[in-house]
């Protein structure tokens, strides 16, 4: 019998037949600030899983080892199961959101070389910033795991740059998670969607992400499936 393992924000873990698999199920709530805002869109469950699941498949078949199988429905997809890094990964190639507003700055400077941040996943503390020496001292990740953790982030950048770029957007910024497998291989877990990267049109700088909620500045179900359209279509060109 699946059991119900856990249950995020936005997506519920099943445990499925065998141990090794989970079931994920997209729901269609987006949440910001910590689970302050919080609403349901139409469609958005099978946006995110959609987008994602073309991503995983995009950067495994570009090299990058994630814990993504399949996807199983239109709202669900099959992951290899992982012992999860409580870490959230980001990468910033432009500034924007929180690195504007810690630096006093405003949106939208090019960095020659990508921010690396990264935070302690918790939910109570607010997902406080931390740096490697932090993570060592807490035996969240050795100094090697996060060499690994970095090296597999930069795959990521330069291949989604790539994909993004082809596709009529800049990639801003986005958040990574990381997990071991059984057999010791990190790998790339969690989701790639707009909910946790931002995306500005390359022409009119528009925001194609989950800004347009946090911000009430557009219509989140219309910006995905723009998001969708272009990458399938971009995909399909190449
Ligand atoms: O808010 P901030 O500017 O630090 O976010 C940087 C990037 O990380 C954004 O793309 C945001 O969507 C993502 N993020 C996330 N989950 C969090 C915090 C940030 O996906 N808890």
């Amino acid at each position: 019998m699946a059991e119900l393992l856990y249950t995020g924000k936005v997506k519920q873990m099943w445990s499925t037949d065998d141990p090794e698999v989970l079931r994920v199920v997209y729901t269609d709530q987006a949440t910001a600030g910590n689970g302050e805002k919080k609403d349901n869109f139409k469609d958005k469950a099978y946006l995110n899983n959609e987008i994602s699941s073309l991503i995983f498949q995009y950067l495994e078949k570009n090299g990058v080892k994630t814990h993504f199988i399949k996807k199983l429905s239109d709202t669900e997809e099959l992951v290899k199961k992982c012992d999860m890094f409580p870490l959230e990964v980001v990468t910033r190639n432009i500034a924007a959101g929180h690195f504007s507003s810690r630096y006093g700055l405003g949106e939208g400077r090019k960095f020659d070389t990508p921010v690396e941040e990264l935070f302690y996943k918790s939910d109570d503390l607010d997902d406080p910033i931390m740096n490697e020496s932090d993570a060592i001292a807490l035996k969240i990740a050795t100094a090697e795991e996060q060499k690994e953790i970095w090296r597999l982030s930069r795959q990521v950048n330069r291949l989604l740059i790539e994909l993004f770029d082809g596709a009529g957007m800049d990639l801003v910024d986005f958040k990574l998670e990381f997990g071991k497998l059984a057999n010791g291989e990190i790998v790339l877990a969690d989701e790639f969607s707009p909910d946790n990267c931002r995306l500005w049109d390359k022409k009119t700088k528009a925001h194609m992400d989950k800004d347009v909620y946090r911000r009430d500045i557009g219509d989140l179900t219309s910006v995905y499936e723009q998001v969708l359209a272009r990458i399938e279509k971009t995909l399909k060109e190449n």
